[in-house]
């Protein structure tokens, strides 16, 4: 903890130089697109498990709030990514070193560019929808209290790593200590190179992602009614947001179900990503802390372990007609609480 205090407040107060706040800007925005995965896939899970909770999941997605965490969360994954791919170039060929500084501001001068289109994109969606005469959304408190589950699912996950950190602790023996760091090295090594491999096969998949959900057809139109899915021939005649999902994932093409291809491809990839980054953080501020780096390294497999189970078994299994059911009655009932 002393140290992420110490890297934000030498960081300021030396006004750091362009690299060392390229290093801060990848960091925040990696966690912060790691904490919303974790929300996402267990909201989208719902899909198929709980039917209403996604209703009221989607309908959180619609609100002012979470429509400006919106903006955010694109501009984290395009600056994100394109510093990755930086970072990445520059680890394959040493001798360009000398041009990083140059290479970092073109980075935030490639983000601004992209975002300037995909932002005035996305506006309009919200434009639309707020010009909508009958429109309506959740109130602030609901949507404070719908996220509380997702804090306490954290809190006692992060205790429960303690716990099996401080009892591995106790039975731990010198020699598997020792086994462990002689193992490191490779063990580092393959996560170093896993990072880069996922991190160019994300891009095309988050960007095509976020195309579809944000530019293209908006978080506003997951709603909409008699309207086309993107990506499919298929058209939401309940205007859920589990018959949009169902639709998706139902889709064949060529007899092949793409959708859950590209989710599944997407799942791992930023599942293992971000985790596995996740848990480069926690460890690097916990380095003279071994009870707490153990329970930080379990906490990321626990983390990932949920998402890879829940998130997959949603995509393996069928959203049918009786979820849709569902959902329909949930959503007429939504606002007039
Ligand atoms: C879009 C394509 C992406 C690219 C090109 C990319 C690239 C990278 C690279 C090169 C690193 C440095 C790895 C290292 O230090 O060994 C990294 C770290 C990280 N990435 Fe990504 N990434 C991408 C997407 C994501 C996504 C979707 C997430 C979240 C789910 C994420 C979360 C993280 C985190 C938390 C770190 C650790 C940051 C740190 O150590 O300071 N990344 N990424
Ligand atoms: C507010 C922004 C986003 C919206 C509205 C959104 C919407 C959706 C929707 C409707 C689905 C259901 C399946 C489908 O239609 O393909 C889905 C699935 C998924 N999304 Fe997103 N998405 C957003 C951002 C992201 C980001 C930034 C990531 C990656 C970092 C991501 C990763 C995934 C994954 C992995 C799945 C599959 C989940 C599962 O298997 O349960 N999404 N998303």
């Amino acid at each position: 903890m002393t140290t992420l205090v110490t890297t934000i407040t030498e960081t300021l107060r030396y006004r750091g130089n362009i690299g060392q706040w390229s290093w801060v800007l990848h960091r925040v925005s990696g966690l912060g697109v790691v904490f919303f995965l974790t929300l996402h896939v267990i909201d989208t899970s719902w899909a198929f498990f709980y039917p209403e909770l996604y209703v009221h999941a989607i309908a959180v997605y619609q609100t002012p709030l979470f429509t400006i965490g919106e903006f955010g969360l694109v501009a984290a994954v395009v600056y994100h990514a394109l510093n990755g791919l930086r970072i990445i170039m520059f680890d394959y060929r040493p001798k360009w070193w000398k041009h990083q500084s140059q290479a970092a501001l073109l980075v935030l001068g490639l983000t601004i560019m992209l975002l300037v289109p995909v932002f005035v994109g996305m506006f309009g969606h919200v434009l639309a929808f707020y010009n909508e005469p009958d429109r309506q959304t959740l109130g602030l408190v609901d949507v404070i209290v719908s996220q509380l589950p997702f804090v306490a699912g954290i809190g006692g996950a992060a205790i429960l790593a303690v716990i099996a950190s401080f009892a591995a602790g106790m039975f731990l023996q010198d020699t598997a200590a020792n086994a462990t760091l002689k193992r490191g090295s490779s063990f580092e090594r393959f996560w170093w190179s896993f990072m880069r491999v996922s991190g160019v096969l994300i891009v095309p998949l988050v960007f095509g992602h976020l195309a579809m959900m944000h530019v293209i057809q908006g978080v506003f139109d997951i709603t909409a009614q008699g309207t086309t899915v993107v990506g499919t021939t298929a058209v939401n005649l309940s205007g859920t947001s589990v018959e949009f999902v169902a639709n998706r994932w139902n889709f064949l093409f060529a007899g092949v179900a793409i959708w859950r291809f590209y989710d599944f491809a997407l799942l791992a990839l930023v599942v293992a990503h971000g985790f596995n980054g996740l848990r480069y953080v926690l460890t690097d501020y916990l380095m003279d802390r071994p009870l707490f780096r153990r329970a930080a390294v379990y906490f990321c497999v626990m983390g990932a372990s949920v998402l890879l189970i829940l998130g997959g078994l949603a995509l393996l299994n069928t959203i049918d007609s009786s979820a849709i059911e569902i959902a329909r009655a949930e959503a007429a009932i939504l606002y007039s609480e």
